[in-house]
């Protein structure tokens, strides 16, 4: 059953983003590595420094029209070595989050998001023996520790994390094997199961899901066996890890960006673009009916809806604002078909380091100058707008909030 507690906002507008992509100071981990050892286009740097900023940023995303924002948190700031908590660390991110809800933001706290301790990815990240349990020990003390979050995702994107760094190789740990990274994904899974359980032993009233990456899938050519293609990769890539992890989720969360097309014709590529249509900064197509889709599909899981992540990489704050409005019009169609969608997050406040991308994809709301400077783009003014209008929810009551 669908439940979304009164205590908090009816609907979230949220901006997005992620520890090491705009904290900026990283102690070390495996993407500092990673970066280190030339694997991406440029490294990340302490520009952005939202570590030091965050007071800052919450205050710019108020401005922006959100009333949630949701982090990440650094895992090797935390626990920099085997066992070692450092509390200077949980202090931080504790007035930081206290300076998030002081701003009228939400919280939205993910435990994991694609980084790693270097004790943790030399032991063998997620393929290590000692993972899940060294993973409950976070998971214990940061939901002990960080009362006032009421929203807690466990792990972002369960399939993009073992499709890019085991099966493609192109992000930490740089392994090549389908095999392997199916393995990985059955670790996560059970991972979360265990880490959902044991938050809701220490905060029976918080509600706890993923942030999983999901894709629409459109036949190149509409012949039986496309159709059945496209289908094939859907149960494969959107809706598999829901149904493996639906009883142990308390929202649906989202992340869309794009489509992919189901062709036959590239086999080393099963996710082509189409020749010849406007791409963004990542090379993505846009496709706004895909989310109307994929949240139409996912209210047969009978949860609140979240879309934790959509967003742009672009410079044209034109086709920014036309994406988020088609967008947000998307799921407004896909709720008032009768999905509970409960929130949509902005990927993201900020211009940050896009992994293997660096920093030239330009998804925030506000620029980030070399010096510090965060100036808000003309493209945001959209955000604010669909907030301020409102959301209206499947049971017909007005989502203003
Ligand atoms: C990830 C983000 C990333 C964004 C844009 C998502 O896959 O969670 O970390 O920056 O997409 O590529």
């Amino acid at each position: 059953m669908s439940e979304w507690p009164s205590t908090l906002p009816p609907f979230l507008w949220g901006v997005a983003s992620s520890s090491h992509q705009v904290e900026g100071r990283q102690p070390g981990n495996d993407w500092l590595s990673w970066e280190e050892a030339g694997r991406t286009r440029g490294r990340s740097d302490d520009h952005i420094d939202h570590w030091t900023r965050y007071r800052e940023d919450v205050a710019l995303y108020r401005e922006m029209g959100a009333n949630a924002s949701r982090i990440s948190l650094e895992w090797s700031r935390l626990e920099p070595e085997p066992g070692r908590w450092d509390d200077d660390a949980f202090d931080h991110y504790a007035d930081m989050l206290d300076a998030t809800r002081a701003q009228g933001l939400e919280p939205l706290v993910t435990i994991s998001h694609f980084t790693l301790p270097l004790f943790v990815a030399e032991a063998g990240g997620w393929l290590w023996e000692g993972m899940e349990e060294a993973f409950l020990r976070l998971t214990e003390k940061v939901v002990q520790r960080f009362s006032q979050v009421r929203l807690w995702c466990t792990i972002n994107e369960p399939t993009v994390l073992p499709l890019m760094g085991y099966e493609e190789g192109v992000w930490p740990p740089g392994q090549r094997s389908l095999r392997v990274g199916l393995r990985v994904l059955s670790r996560e899974i059970a991972i979360h199961e265990r880490a959902y359980r044991l938050i809701k032993s220490i905060e029976p009233a918080a509600l706890v899901g993923l942030a999983h990456h999901v894709v629409r899938f459109r036949p190149l050519v509409n012949t039986p066996a496309h159709r059945a293609l496209a289908a094939f990769l859907h149960r494969t890539f959107n809706a598999w890890t829901i149904d493996h992890t639906k009883e142990v989720q308390d929202f649906i969360g989202l992340n869309y960006y794009s489509c992919r097309w189901a062709t036959f014709r590239r086999p080393v590529n099963p996710f082509p673009n189409r020749r010849g249509v406007p791409l963004t900064q990542m090379g993505w197509e846009i496709d706004p009916e895909g989310l109307f889709d994929l949240a139409a599909w996912a209210a047969r899981y009978g949860r609140p809806i979240l879309i934790t992540e959509n967003g742009i990489a672009t410079d044209d704050e034109d086709e920014r604002a036309r994406y988020i409005k088609s967008h947000v019009g998307a799921l407004r169609r896909a709720a008032a078909g009768g999905a509970d969608v409960r929130g949509y997050f902005y990927w993201s406040g900020l211009d940050n380091f896009e992994w293997a991308e660096g920093y030239r994809p330009h998804f925030g709301l506000a620029a980030v100058a070399p010096d510090g400077t965060r100036t808000i783009k003309a493209g945001a003014a959209a955000l604010r707008e669909e907030a301020a209008a409102g959301f209206a929810l499947t049971d017909g009551r007005g989502g203003v909030s």
